[in-house]
Order: structure tokens, then C-alpha cells, then sequence
């Protein structure tokens, strides 16, 4: 018999979401007639814009002709699509030859913790998407989990509470190789400042740490002065690299197509170049985007498809201020939902599970239990805004029956 890996066996449960879903499940099963909403993993409802339907339909049928058909191509991406996103989504503040597209940001995230080893020492914010800490277990890259404490040795969590306006305090952690940043921030919808980034970056570069930014919500900010990139901050090409995705501003959740973008000028200690790693990762483990996709793609970054990005997130953003007000009116503390597609709601003295259970058997409405992202969570309920109208609507209608 084969050894189990001892890394997966430091995991004490399953997988978030995958642990909501068999919970909604026994909800549904207990109550058939129930006709349950989902206000909780953040997966995107609303269907494709006409243009880029249109795109997409057009490359499928491509393949079935002699001119149009395509098989493997290079495993970076189109070299149009990294040209586009670097130039429309970064306004050309990165080169298209540090743009790796790829089939999603937490696929890019598990790849990059292979790229990383199980020889780093990592620091998250906590609460933080879990990918961030059990990937990093999976991997090697901590010790125990300690059920005392809810975290795993060896991880330097960062807590970000509304206390400390949900950025870390720098001074108090310790050096790590590796830190996680996520902003807008999945769970808590908080979107971290110029100053506060510029302040992580001045971290990063002394402590010679690199950092892994996480902007799948970018386009969810409105406010001009709130940065969307890690790369509008000074310094950042040498101590940063950010992953990305098309999942959640224009709802390819299902179809995958994300990107990485990793500096030329960002190092390793020996000098080299980590971008000449990460390529070497990208071709060996990833055959490249689906050709389909990324044709989808290129049709978003265009001036139609942004224009119909921004009519996507919109709506989402709808979602997020009607959540915002039933749990304003219901007398509960919440956090995000401004800048993010994410509401953060307090619920003090009460326990994430329990809160979610009531939420759930009592208003048969799914969200996420806060302490599900990490210890600092505890207390807390993600609402997801993603959703269509009528079930928001409906959802707040039944929650405003609960009282807590
Ligand atoms: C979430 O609900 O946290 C995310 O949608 C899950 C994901 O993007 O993988």
C-alpha cells in the first residue's frame, strides 16, 4: 500500500464550500418543500454579455473548420490576450510578457505554491480564502493544525479586524518568504488604501518577502483613489506578484480564465529571475488556457466588453447595497459591500456555525460562516452579492424575520 501524503492529513475537514454544500443539502433534505437561496460561495448568476456570447460562439464554430481550428497553443496565452490585459487592465504598467493566462486565480495560486516549495514560511490575513492557508499545508509549508488556537504552525496569521480598519499591524510580524494579500479583500469586502499598500510593499522589500496579491475584485472598485493593482504602487515589480481572473467581473466562473502577472525584475536571492521559474512551472504542469475562452477573453477587454463589465458589476453592486440595508435595518454591524461584492456582518458573542445554521434551517438562506476563513472570523457571515435580483430581494425579506 502507498503511504497517505502527511501534509493532507494535517487538513481537520473538508474543504469550505464543498462542507456548506452538504449542509445546504441535509437543510434541503429535511425540508423538500424549502426552496433554498444561496447568498453564500461567491459564484456568479447572472449569464454572459451579448458580446462576448458572440465571441465565444464564433471561436466554437471556428474549430469545426479547417481555417478556424486550433489544438494546443502556448501554454502563456494568446499573445493578443496578455497585450490586452496588460495594456486595457493595467494601463501598460506591466509588460505583456509578465501576463501568464491561465484557467483561474486559485489554480494560478496552487501553482504558485508549487513553484514556492514547502521550504517558505508564509503569512496570511486572517480571515483569508482559504486556498491561501490550505494550499500552503498541502504543500509542506506549515506544521500542525492547532484546534486550540483554529491555526495551523509555523503560518504567521495577520488579523484584520474592523478594529484595525482591516490592515495588519506591520510592526508587530515577523519576517515570512511569502505573504498573502487579498483586495478587495475576499471575505471581508475591505479594500486596502494607496497608503496602506505602499506601506506593505516598504514591508515586503525590507524583509526581502514577496508578496502573492490577490486582485480578483478589482473591478468591483468604484472609489478612483482606491488602488486596483498591487503595480500602482512604487516598488511593488520587486517584491510582488498578483493573480487574477475574468471569473467575477464578467461571469466566467465556469468557462476559467484568470492570469498571473510576475515581474521581470522580481528576484530570488541567487539573483534569478523568478518569472524564468514560474514559466518553467507554467509549461510543465499547464497546457494553456482553452483557445475558446480566451477569445472570450479578448472580447471583455475590449471597449464594448468593458463597457458591459462595468453594466455586470453594476448589478452585482445592486445586490450588495440591498444586503447592506436589511442588515442595516436589521441592527447588524457590516462591513464591505462598497468597493466588493462581499458584506461582512457581525454577529457578537455568537458563533459563525451557529449564526449560519439559524440562517439556514430558519430562513433557508446560505451564506458563509465567517470562522470558515480563519480564526478571526469567528463571529462573522459573508453574504455574497452575487445572485439574481428576485432571490436578493426574497433573501432579505426572510432574513428580516430573524432576529439576533
Ligand atoms: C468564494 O466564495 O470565496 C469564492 O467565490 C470561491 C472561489 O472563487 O473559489
Amino acid at each position: 500500500m502507498v503511504a497517505r501524503n502527511s501534509n493532507l492529513a494535517k487538513l481537520p475537514g473538508g474543504y469550505l464550500f464543498p462542507e456548506i454544500g452538504r449542509r445546504r443539502k441535509a437543510c434541503q433534505e429535511q425540508n423538500p418543500g424549502a426552496r433554498i437561496i444561496s447568498l453564500g460561495i461567491g459564484n456568479t448568476t447572472e449569464p454572459l454579455t451579448p458580446h462576448i456570447t458572440e465571441a465565444l460562439a464564433r471561436a466554437a464554430a471556428g474549430l469545426g473548420t479547417a481555417e478556424g481550428y486550433s489544438g494546443y497553443g502556448d501554454e502563456q496565452g494568446f499573445a493578443s490576450l496578455r497585450q490586452a490585459i496588460a495594456d486595457k487592465l493595467y494601463q501598460g504598467r506591466v509588460g505583456a510578457d509578465e501576463v501568464l493566462t491561465s484557467d483561474g486565480a486559485k489554480c494560478d495560486i496552487g501553482r504558485l505554491q508549487l513553484l514556492f516549495g514547502n521550504q517558505v514560511t508564509v503569512a496570511v490575513q486572517d480571515p483569508s480564502y482559504p486556498v491561501y492557508v490550505d494550499g500552503s499545508v498541502i504543500m509542506g509549508a506549515s506544521g500542525d493544525f492547532d484546534s486550540a488556537s483554529g491555526q495551523y504552525q509555523g503560518i504567521v496569521y495577520m488579523p484584520c479586524l474592523p478594529e484595525n480598519q482591516f490592515f495588519p499591524d506591520l510592526g508587530a510580524l515577523p519576517r515570512t518568504d511569502l505573504i498573502y494579500f487579498c483586495s478587495p479583500n475576499n471575505p471581508t469586502g475591505a479594500v486596502a488604501t494607496r497608503e496602506q499598500l505602499a506601506q506593505l510593499v516598504e514591508f515586503a522589500l525590507a524583509n526581502r518577502s514577496i508578496i502573492i496579491f490577490d486582485s480578483a475584485y478589482s473591478e468591483y472598485i468604484a472609489d478612483p483613489s482606491l488602488p486596483r493593482s498591487i503595480f500602482e504602487i512604487e516598488g511593488a515589480r520587486r517584491c510582488a506578484v498578483e493573480v487574477s481572473s475574468f471569473s467575477k467581473p464578467v461571469g466566467f466562473t465556469g468557462l476559467r480564465l484568470g492570469w498571473t502577472v510576475c515581474p521581470r525584475d522580481l528576484v530570488f536571492d541567487d539573483g534569478s529571475p523568478v518569472l524564468k521559474d514560474w514559466n518553467r512551472i507554467m509549461t510543465t504542469v499547464f497546457n494553456g488556457a482553452s483557445n475558446v475562452v480566451q477569445h472570450g477573453g479578448l472580447a471583455a477587454v475590449d471597449d464594448t466588453g468593458l463597457a458591459e463589465m462595468r453594466r455586470t458589476v453594476a448589478y452585482y453592486m445592486e445586490n450588495a447595497a440591498l444586503i447592506k440595508r436589511c442588515l442595516e435595518e436589521m441592527g447588524i454591524e457590516s462591513h464591505g459591500g462598497v468597493n466588493a461584492p462581499y458584506i461582512w456582518a457581525r454577529f457578537p458573542g455568537c458563533k459563525s456555525w451557529d449564526v449560519f445554521a439559524r440562517i439556514l434551517n430558519e430562513a433557508f438562506v446560505v451564506c458563509t460562516p465567517g470562522s470558515g476563513f480563519g480564526p478571526a472570523g469567528e463571529g462573522f457571515i459573508r453574504f455574497s452579492a452575487f445572485g439574481h435580483r428576485a432571490d436578493v430581494v426574497e433573501a432579505t425579506e426572510r432574513l428580516k424575520k430573524l432576529s439576533f
